[in-house]
């Protein structure tokens, strides 16, 4: 049993001030490199590759409004394209695929951090290596703050933790095994949480914030806490979700996440003091693949003591007003259909490969529009990304035929269609120009070849 790994923060190399301009711009580097890590005692250390030669990398915490550069250097082998996921970056710092930097190069990537508070991430998007790039470690976690979300005396420092979780298989050597099925996922049979396998976090018996990240290539979680030797699950709030604070905390005992979501929740640990709480998995989600252990993710044990009553009061009532797109304004209806082709994986029969056809809308930039996302069912499961926007997913037909309430409290920018789900999802095309991605975030799909592009215009069409 080992205890969960916190990634380092990402420090601020310089702090550039153009005073004509009044902007303030912090500069970071970044090195992805080769580092092992030793996972399991008994066998050789695991070779990675990660952002500053940490898996998660460093976690950056920015504040909104304050803009940031991140000199991202290649010190490993293959090609990188690094994507802040869920920031509404210009065009050209955005990941595309197709835009690599070359081992021994690097590129500077600018992130306006314009948005409000939210939980981001950031992972490897080079084109036909992300899913192998990703599962050798290149993944981190991403923080906006503001002023807005600080008024609320949420869980705050010790009190917020980042959860980064990913499901990986071994080889009998200790290197990482990368073998998808037939294309359709790579499940992993080891679960982990910021990189180490079912670790333990000790906690105190107050309320904490836990910043769940489904960084897993293809695994679906369906999340409840547990307290051991009881059989009733623990109640908690879902407070943020991939575009930030929700209208206001929906209380649940069980949370579905995807790859690419994220969810915040504020668990209260207070009645459990000296008591173990296991973050259970229910397993037998369509097609995905479970293991003995796949049902256990981590465990939280309660101490006796609080050390800081900060923060530590009932989440207020309402969170804030989420901008929700007026969907009566969306000129477009579009559909886009998810579904198996051969060996591959197309939307609307496009693949990335496909460069003649792989911009596959063009929204006028500022207006709003609605999708349909169909899977098509049969073969596989896709949480779908749309990169720079946020949604507001409108409803859910067939499968589980309706939109969870932690979905309709906010907005979000990966939604996740079970097999045969149709999924309307609204969102203005903003503020930016400029092409973008729109992809299905099993990673394994993505690369074989379900990743298109889109491109706000001027004009659209
Ligand atoms: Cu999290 Cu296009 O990705
Ligand atoms: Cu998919």
């Amino acid at each position: 049993e080992y205890p969960l790994p916190i990634p380092p923060t990402a420090n601020v190399k310089t702090t550039w001030t153009n005073a004509t301009a009044g902007a303030t711009i912090d500069y970071y580097e970044v090195t992805i490199k080769p580092f092992e890590q030793q996972i399991y005692p008994n066998l050789k250390a695991t070779p990675l590759v990660g952002y500053d030669g940490t898996s998660p990398g460093p976690t950056f915490q920015m504040r909104k409004g304050r803009e940031a550069v991140v000199r991202f250097s290649n010190n490993a082998d293959v090609e990188n394209s690094v994507h802040v996921h869920g920031q509404y970056d210009r065009s050209p710092f955005d990941g595309w695929a197709a835009d690599t930097t070359k081992p021994g190069e690097y590129k500077d990537y600018y992130y306006p951090n314009g948005q409000n508070a939210r939980t981001l991430w950031y992972h490897d998007h080079a084109e036909y290596i992300t899913a192998d790039n990703a599962y050798k470690g290149q993944e981190g976690v991403y923080i906006i703050s503001d002023d807005e979300e600080d008024s609320l005396g949420l869980p705050s420092g010790n009190y917020d933790v980042p959860l980064a979780i990913t499901a990986k298989y071994y080889n009998y050597d200790g290197t990482l095994n990368f073998e998808s099925f037939d294309q359709a996922g790579l499940w992993g049979d080891i679960i982990h949480v910021n990189g180490q396998p079912w670790p333990y976090l000790n906690v105190e018996p107050r309320k904490y914030r836990l910043r769940l990240l489904d960084a897993s290539l293809s695994r679906t979680y369906i999340l409840s806490l547990g307290v051991d030797g009881d059989n009733k699950n623990v109640t908690f709030q879902v407070i943020s979700s991939d575009s930030g604070l929700l209208g206001y905390p929906v209380s649940t005992d069980d949370l579905e996440i995807s790859p690419g979501e994220r969810y915040d929740l504020v668990v209260d640990f207070s009645p459990y003091a000296g008591k173990n709480i296991t973050l259970n998995n229910g397993v037998g989600i369509s097609e995905i693949v479970d293991y003995p252990a796949t049902d256990k993710v981590m465990r939280f044990v309660v101490g006796n003591e609080v050390s800081s009553q900060a923060n530590n009061g009932d989440v207020p009532s309402t969170l804030r007003r989420v901008p929700f797109p007026p969907k009566d304004l969306s000129k477009a209806d579009k559909d886009f259909k998810f579904e198996r082709d051969g060996d591959a994986w197309k939307i609307n029969g496009v693949g990335f490969a496909d460069i003649e056809h792989r911009i596959i809308a063009k929204p006028a930039r500022g207006s709003v529009e609605v999708w349909n996302l169909h899977n098509s069912g049969g073969a596989g499961t896709h949480p779908v990304h749309i990169h720079l926007i946020d949604f507001q997913i409108l409803s859910r037909t067939e499968g589980r035929g309706k939109v969870l309430p932690y979905e309709a409290a906010g907005l979000k920018d990966v939604v996740y269609l079970a097999a045969g789900e149709t999924a309307q999802v609204v969102a203005w095309y903003a503020p930016w120009d400029g092409v973008y991605m729109f992809h299905c975030h099993n990673l394994i799909h993505e690369d074989h070849d379900m990743l298109v592009g889109f491109n706000v215009t001027q004009l659209g069409n």
